[in-house]
């Protein structure tokens, strides 16, 4: 079965950015000039997915206006023969994807905003993204590799990187039966284990792709680490039934929804770009002599 639905889990409460996040969603951070979920919409689209879900709450209307069509905006460019940027604004979302917000009444953890996408994905297997864990590769996409991974083993795929052993406490941690250098079979998960406690230092990043009996794990789920409904502790349940596998994606990740790793996908993307790149060596070389 082709796997096309991504759901997109957006009504987190965004603490760490503060006071920017108090009238502006995380996921409508700018990198560079475009915001954070364009990102991970962009991504998706690249790994064939058209049905974009995202979990919103009532504060968050920037992110449906963001991929609501602009009719005055448009008209405006096209009278002033804007063709290029235009076509920017209107390539948001090509033709044939759907986008359809739910909504999360209360946040009460990434398990229970999952669980609120039930309605709409029903019982097959579809991919969960989220925004402020920018991947960049100069290949396929994070979410293309493990969706290839996942149609063609029947199995759940999830993302996952070697951590610091200090950083344990940030994330979830799997331990897994290698299969090859990159996959590797799930056999426990703990979310945010201390270091002396983590069962090793392979921890899930947000990309997963999951059988659509997911939901029924997280209806039984119960609130588990920092009073929040954890995703990871529905995987862990649905995990006993069906296969998981854990994958070291091809790309770098970074933690845009903490302040350094914001900076460091802003540098790194500037780096990248063409027109920025020679401009930003000069001011880092420049800024780094008077050290
Ligand atoms: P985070 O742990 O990053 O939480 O959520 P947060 O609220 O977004 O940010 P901080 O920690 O307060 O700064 C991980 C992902 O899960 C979503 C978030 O939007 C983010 O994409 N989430 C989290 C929900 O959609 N609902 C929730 O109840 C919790």
């Amino acid at each position: 079965m082709r796997i096309r639905t991504v759901v997109f889990p957006v009504a987190g409460l965004g603490t760490r950015f503060l006071p920017a996040t108090k009238v502006l969603p995380k996921e409508m951070l700018p990198l560079i000039d475009r915001p954070l979920i364009q990102y991970a919409v962009d991504e998706a689209l690249d790994a064939g997915c058209d049905t974009l879900v995202f979990v919103t709450n009532r504060y968050k209307h920037a992110i449906a206006d963001y991929f609501d069509k602009a009719y005055e905006l448009e008209n405006k460019l096209e009278a002033a023969g804007k063709h290029e940027l235009l076509s920017l604004i209107r390539d948001i979302l090509p033709e044939g994807v759907r986008a359809i917000f739910v909504t999360q009444p209360e946040a009460l953890g990434l398990g229970h905003a999952v669980l609120c996408a039930k309605p709409v994905v029903g019982n097959q297997p579809f991919a969960i993204m989220l925004a402020d864990d920018m991947i960049w590769n100069r290949g396929p996409g994070a979410l293309r590799q493990m969706i290839e991974i996942a149609e063609r083993d029947h199995a759940s795929v999830i993302a996952v990187e070697d951590v610091p052993r200090e950083h344990t406490n940030r994330y979830g941690i799997v331990s897994s039966e290698p299969i090859d250098d990159r996959l590797s079979r799930v056999r426990g998960l703990v979310e945010k284990p201390k270091p002396d406690q983590a069962p090793s230092t392979l921890g899930v990043v947000g990309r997963y792709v999951l059988d659509g009996s997911i939901f029924e794990h997280l209806e039984t789920t119960q609130v588990g680490s920092g009073g929040e409904i954890q995703l990871t502790d529905g995987i862990a349940s649905l995990m006993r039934n069906k296969p998981v596998l854990a994958y070291r994606f091809k790309g770098r990740r970074f933690d845009c929804g903490n302040r350094l790793g914001m900076v460091q996908a802003t540098v790194h993307l500037a780096l990248e770009d063409a027109e920025l790149h020679a401009p930003v060596v000069e001011l880092m070389r420049e800024r780094l002599s008077r050290e």
